[in-house]
């Protein structure tokens, strides 16, 4: 019989005693019925917290990545109305942004957002964000019509920052599709039809009435906008 090495011995002696520390830990906490908890610090709830916007994101992503119908289920979240302004504040790189190039389809039903971007890969929540931010008042205008022109000529006395974007709907070759979408998603079909971030407000004589009684400024101040004018 060759002789063990004493280190070994220790080694094996160490061991055990481990093992038996261990055993006792466990039986300790069994028996007197302690509940296992892991540390606080490595609990869900120290970790940084989710929010809700995280989630989406992560949802977003999950969803981008399996691309079809999951998508425009997601996309289904944000209102129509923001393809729209998506579309009418658009570049127009050769007349990629006109709703008559467009496959078929009928403006007085609900439309996918693909509808709005032919082509183009939009996070709708973060682009309704955006355009909320850099267009929060588009003005579907007419240029001959003299209510839009009342209504430019008011909102001009604003000095509204950021500007408002006028959308002359008559220069557009889709003028008859926007009407249609316009009339759907705000129940106003006449012009002009003033949508603030993404809500109509009515056409020249709300605003005329929001205006005389002192009311329009106090909107303006709360959807975002300074109001420089005078008035
Ligand atoms: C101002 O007029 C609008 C539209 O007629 C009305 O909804 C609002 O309550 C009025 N506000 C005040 C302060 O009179």
């Amino acid at each position: 019989m060759s002789p063990i090495p004493s280190t070994s011995i220790r080694r094996r002696r160490f061991l055990l005693y481990t093992v038996l520390a261990l055993l006792s830990v466990f039986l300790f906490f069994h028996t007197t019925g302690i509940s296992w908890e892991l540390p606080s610090i490595l609990k869900d709830s120290n970790l940084p917290s989710l929010s809700r916007a995280n989630i989406v994101s992560l949802v977003k992503f999950k969803q981008d990545s399996s691309q079809g119908s999951q998508k425009s289920k997601f996309d289904a979240k944000v209102d129509e109305i923001y393809g729209l302004i998506h579309l009418v504040t658009g570049e127009d790189e050769e007349n990629q942004h006109v709703l008559v190039n467009m496959r078929e389809f009928d403006p007085t039903e609900p439309v996918g957002m693909d509808v709005y971007a032919p082509g183009e890969v939009v996070h709708w929540q973060e682009e309704a964000e955006r355009l909320d931010e850099v267009y929060p008042m588009v003005v579907f205008s007419k240029t001959f019509c003299p209510y839009s022109k009342k209504a430019k000529k008011l909102l001009e006395k604003y000095e509204l920052v950021p500007q408002p974007m006028v959308v002359e709907v008559d220069l557009r070759d889709d003028a008859t599709q926007i009407k249609a979408l316009l009339t759907r998603l705000t129940s106003r079909s006449t012009f002009p039809n003033i949508i603030v971030l993404g809500e109509s407000i009515g056409g020249s004589d709300d605003l005329n009435r929001l205006h005389e009684n002192g009311s329009l400024k106090k909107l303006f101040e709360k959807a975002g906008f300074e109001v420089e004018g005078d008035v």
